[in-house]
């Protein structure tokens, strides 16, 4: 018998079902018994806030076993999927069905690399974020499908990999005729602007309605988290570590945590935050439903203009267009 239970009121020992998608939670296996602590947290970091679990004694102790011995422990899988790369590769798939891949195998890698933040798995998403610029900067007929976002999730790593998609795409189309950007750093700056956020309660993240004045206090610290952890693990460039510090940051001043404006604010952050803003409002969030992308510009340019460079925001309208 299967009965649902918050996720947290999850204990080791049950037999949890997932959704048949694998890409709907952020496990191999989308049945297995839970062996630790770490296993509910990534399953509330995913924003799962019920799941479904067999009740004690349906499952045959064979059966049992054998759920044990397959579940294979999260922490054991390659941060950067090896599939990512073979999709990349792959010449006989169609850009639709590639892009589609490509989506679900970086989300796959972003959420393994939440789950351990560590220096060795950041040097590893460096390099599938790699392949995926690659993809974005050669191959124009699936990086057009990259854009096409049609989940509304706003789970940081499902948003992590569509503001990485779209600033990508938007300082491919600014850069074009200049060749003193590192793009794979870049890339990896955008993948990886909320990283930070792995050092917010989790009671905040999936907070299902707006936060109070302190949850915000706390929250508006990522882009430091995130910095700091770069820092300290060596990882990417200083260029490339202020675009998670400076992704917040708005053109005339009001964002946070420096209260930059203008020109002040590193051009690779201006970037990230049209496509962390745009993403923002076409997602569902916990208190109201996406926008879509036409809309989600519109109201960018007519509530929030002042908070983006005036030409990068027509650059980046382009890029629907
Ligand atoms: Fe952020
Ligand atoms: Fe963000």
């Amino acid at each position: 018998m299967i009965k649902k239970v918050k996720t947290e009121d999850l204990r080791k020992g049950m037999h949890i079902v997932l959704p048949d998608k694998w890409f709907a939670h952020p496990f191999l296996k989308n049945e297995f018994i839970i062996e630790s602590q770490s296993q509910i947290d990534k399953i509330a970091r995913a924003g799962i806030r019920e799941v479904a679990v067999r009740v004690k004694g349906t499952a045959s102790e064979p059966r049992r076993a054998a759920l044990q011995e397959a579940a294979p422990a999260p922490e054991q899988a390659p941060v950067c999927p090896p599939e990512l790369q073979e999709v990349i590769a792959d010449r006989k798939l169609p850009p639709e069905k590639k892009a589609k891949l490509v989506r679900q195998k970086s989300i796959e890698m972003m959420s393994r690399l939440m789950e351990d933040p560590s220096a060795e798995n950041i040097a590893e998403t460096k390099k599938g974020v790699a392949d995926v610029v690659d993809l974005i900067l050669t191959n124009d007929s699936t990086s057009k499908y990259l854009l096409n976002i049609t989940s509304y999730d706003y789970s940081t790593y499902v948003h992590s990999v569509n503001v990485g998609f779209l600033a990508v795409s938007c300082a491919k189309s600014l850069f074009r005729h200049s060749t003193g950007h590192n793009m794979h750093e870049l890339g990896a700056g955008f993948f990886l602007h909320d990283l930070g956020k792995v050092n917010i309660d989790l009671s905040i993240i999936n907070k299902p309605a707006r936060l109070s004045d302190e949850e915000m206090a706390q929250m508006r610290k990522h882009p430091q988290y995130g910095y700091e952890i770069l820092a300290r693990t060596r990882q990417l460039t200083e260029e490339c570590r202020t675009i998670v510090l400076h992704h917040h940051e708005r053109f005339d001043g009001s964002g946070y945590p420096l209260g930059l404006k203008g020109e002040d604010i590193h051009l690779y952050g201006r970037i990230c935050s049209l496509a962390d803003v745009f993403d923002a409002l076409n997602s569902d969030r916990p208190y109201r439903k996406g926008l879509g992308p036409f809309a989600a510009l519109k109201v960018m340019k007519e509530e929030m203009m002042f908070h983006f460079q005036k030409d990068m925001f027509e650059k980046f309208v382009m890029l629907f267009s």
